[in-house]
């Protein structure tokens, strides 16, 4: 599966769900997340992503370990997003700051 990680937070670009063939990105307020159980591993969005913030499950950093089960957890309860919209209005400044965890809405 693939993972999106803390440096989504506060940019949420969302190039990332137009080509996901399988529609599995699912928004909150700040951030978006994958299903694990949906992903197909296709590849597609990593790529897409301004922020370089989604990696496959096995390349996520050492220090962004705990975005795997976060994604999970949280795909559970938001509604999926498949089309792309307005990033968030400071995506900008905030892409690349680090320790953005604390700024998750969920
Ligand atoms: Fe969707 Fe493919 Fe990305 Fe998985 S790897 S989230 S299936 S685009
Ligand atoms: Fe987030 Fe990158 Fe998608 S910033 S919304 S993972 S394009």
């Amino acid at each position: 599966t693939f993972v999106v990680t803390e440096n989504c937070i506060k940019c949420k670009y969302t190039d990332c769900v137009e080509v996901c063939p399988v529609d599995c990105f699912y928004e909150g307020p700040n951030f978006l997340v994958i299903d694990p159980e949906e992903c197909i591993d296709c590849a597609l969005c990593e790529p897409e992503c301004p922020a370089e913030a989604i990696f496959s499950e096995d390349e996520v950093p050492e220090n962004q370990q705990h975005f795997i089960s976060l994604n999970a957890e949280l795909a559970s309860h938001w509604p999926v997003i498949n089309e792309k919209k307005a990033s968030l209005p400071d995506a900008a400044e905030w892409d690349g700051v680090p320790n953005k965890l604390q700024h998750l809405e969920k």
